[in-house]
């Protein structure tokens, strides 16, 4: 077998670890990958959202699965571009895949098949967003309707700051179109946790529990950040909190694709608010979490590659899930001035096993 993995952070390291280990696998590349991926797999120059150049090396070299790693490339469309040329890949395709890329897309779904979720509207009109924004409760939380990088979301503890936020969304514009619409949102209390599910589209396959620490600092201080690191399994999705989780979320969320008639293939990252075991959906994303991959990924008994694979080609049914009876952690390391500006291109020297 010939394995593409697109992506180039800790979660593509993991996905290449856990694949590689696939006697099957005989080729594993990963583009554009990172200097730790290239002890497992050979790393490809090309930039993971210049999908033309990955389809011709994808068809060049007769990749058997193509695994996609971050959003970017889902909402741009490269499933639906590969799939169009006979190319079995992993992930959803740019029409599903806007529960990641448009909130408001996937805030309207929610509302329609009865998510639990914050109460929300959505603007493109800054003089309209600024009069709402005003007469809400505190906190308040506005987010950027497109793709940010993890950082088009504010939660708001004054009117100055949530002023000071929609005017560099919808005005300034620093996050360009996708901060020409915004969401704002009611303030969900409670502790975050992620749940992941895989689907070929018919079967769903519901991972075990994980939770990524956002803030920089230590004792939950300092900005959010894409996650500082995770663990798994999380205590906080009990056993009860679990089947809340499949009945009230899971369940109304599938039952939504099957009448929209979208086609979900992949993983569905739910990003959860939990209070008194009760879940409700804070976003969703199209791919597996960064870093959540990392130690789930670890704790999976299954063979990997195969779990992937199956999930392409829609083969999930009777598929069991085995894992690991243990614990296990991912401590992100950032360079100096992450989230705000990392300085990147340094070296990292003396790692071991
Ligand atoms: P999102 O990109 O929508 O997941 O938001 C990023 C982060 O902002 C989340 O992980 C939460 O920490 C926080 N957040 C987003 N929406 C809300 C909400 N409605 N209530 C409380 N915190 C939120
Ligand atoms: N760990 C958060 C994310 O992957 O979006």
């Amino acid at each position: 077998m010939k394995v593409l993995v697109v992506g180039s952070g800790g979660r593509e390291h993991a996905i290449c670890w856990a694949v590689s280990r696939n006697k099957s696998v005989k080729e594993l590349y990963c583009a554009p990958g990172n200097g730790g991926i290239s002890e497992v797999a050979e790393i490809v120059k090309i930039g993971s959202e210049n999908l033309n150049e990955l389809l011709d090396f994808a068809l060049n070299k007769k990749i058997d699965l193509t695994i996609v790693g971050p959003e970017n490339p889902l909402s741009l469309g490269i499933v639906d571009l590969f799939r169009k040329n006979h190319l079995l890949i992993f992930g959803p395709n740019e029409y599903s895949s806007q529960l990641e890329s448009s909130k408001e897309f996937s805030k309207l779904f929610m509302d329609k098949y009865g998510v639990p979720t914050a109460t929300f509207s959505s603007f493109t009109d800054f003089d309209s967003a600024k009069r709402y924004v005003n007469k809400h409760s505190l906190p308040v939380v506005i987010k950027a309707n497109g793709l940010a990088a993890g950082k088009g979301v504010k939660v708001c503890n004054s009117y100055d700051e949530a002023n000071i936020f929609l005017q560099s969304l919808m005005e300034d514009k620093i996050f360009s179109k996708s901060g020409e619409k915004v969401v704002v949102e009611s303030f969900l209390d409670g502790e975050e946790a992620s749940f992941f599910v895989f689907t070929d589209g018919q079967t769903i396959l519901p991972l075990d529990s994980s939770q990524d620490h956002k803030r920089l600092l230590d004792d939950d201080m300092g900005p959010n950040t894409g996650g500082m690191g995770a663990y798994s399994p999380a205590p906080i999705i009990d056993s009860e909190t679990r089947e809340n989780i499949m009945n009230e979320i899971v369940g109304p969320v599938f039952d939504g694709f099957k009448k929209e008639g979208i086609d979900y293939t992949g993983i569905l990252y739910i990003g959860l608010m939990i209070k008194n075991k009760k879940p409700k959906v804070v976003e969703f994303n199209c791919r597996f979490g960064d870093p959540e991959a990392q130690p789930l990924l670890y704790r999976m008994q299954s063979d990997i590659f195969e779990l992937f694979y199956k999930t392409a080609k829609k083969e999930l049914k009777d598929y069991v899930l085995q894992w690991k009876n243990s614990f296990s952690v991912t401590v992100v390391l950032a360079s100096k001035g992450y989230p705000e500006k990392s300085n990147l291109g340094g070296t990292i020297s003396q790692l071991s096993n």
